[in-house]
């Protein structure tokens, strides 16, 4: 793969580093400078040659390192100066993840850039607890949805797709807000004993999964003190977690301790 002078804006997946794309692990070999996110497991990091310059500009909710325009700056900046840049994002740069900012900003300013898209948290959750999104009889379709308030603005969630039982619907940065996102489906129509599960963590060594059902969610995260980062799957598919679910976080803790 010849390399070219541009910003590459990498999706890094969710967690796990065999999940990174072959495309992706190419140009975090070949980098001069990584540009990265919180969610970029640490085992991704490892991977990348200790002469690439890093600059973390990730942000949790409520705390900035950099605002967007900060960080859509410091790209401009890097694409001027820089011959290959990875802006490494995680899960896909294109989902709940402000990439379409950033290359909007790079192309504003002429700055040649490329998409590299990755696997995102939805899926990858999905897959790694044994949910398959969309079933033949059960789901018709998925939803991707944030769950996530800006300032003080209400939550607002699309009634229609809350209430189909046919659709699957994933919940990106759902916690903070699942007391209105419960109240939501409920007052959407979708029953209380309706399949629900919220994945920790998912793809990583510290993978945790909760099933429940909407009526249960709240409790269920509460009781086992589900934390960021988390996504929540809401519909008849996740029941089919019980005989799918095949993914072992102890063996990759394993893997990983004597790699
Ligand atoms: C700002 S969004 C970024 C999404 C990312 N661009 C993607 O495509 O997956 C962050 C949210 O994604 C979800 N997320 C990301 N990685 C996750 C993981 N490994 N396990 C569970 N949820 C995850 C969480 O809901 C988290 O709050």
């Amino acid at each position: 793969m010849k390399i070219q002078p541009k910003i590459y804006l990498v999706g890094a997946g969710p967690g796990d580093p065999d999940l990174l794309t072959v495309k992706a692990l190419r140009l975090l070999q070949n980098a001069d400078t990584l540009v990265y996110d919180r969610l970029v497991s640490r085992e991704i990091l490892a991977l990348v040659p200790a002469r690439v310059a890093r600059v973390y500009v990730g942000k949790a909710t409520g705390q900035h390192t950099l605002s967007q325009q900060e960080i859509n700056a410091l790209l401009v900046d890097l694409g001027r100066k820089h011959q290959c840049v990875v802006r490494l994002k995680g899960g896909d740069p294109f989902i709940f993840g402000r990439g379409g900012e950033e290359a909007l900003a790079l192309a504003h300013n002429d700055i040649p850039f490329e998409v590299v898209p990755g696997i995102t948290a939805a899926q990858a959750c999905a897959a790694y607890a044994g949910i398959p999104l969309t079933h033949r009889g059960l789901a018709r379709g998925v939803q991707f949805v944030t769950g996530h308030r800006k300032d003080n603005e209400e939550l607002v969630l699309d009634p229609a797709a809350l209430s189909d039982p046919e659709q699957t619907l994933v919940v990106y940065m759902g916690l903070t807000q699942l007391p209105l996102i419960v109240r939501d489906l409920l007052n959407a129509g979708r029953s209380a004993d309706t399949p629900a599960a919220v994945i920790e963590r998912g793809t990583t060594s510290r993978q945790r999964n909760v099933i429940t059902t909407v009526g249960g969610l709240q409790q269920a995260v509460e009781q086992h003190a589900i934390a960021s980062p988390a996504m929540l799957i809401v519909g008849r598919v996740v029941a089919l977690a019980e005989e799918l679910d095949w993914f072992e976080p102890w063996v990759q803790e394993m893997e990983l301790r004597y790699a």
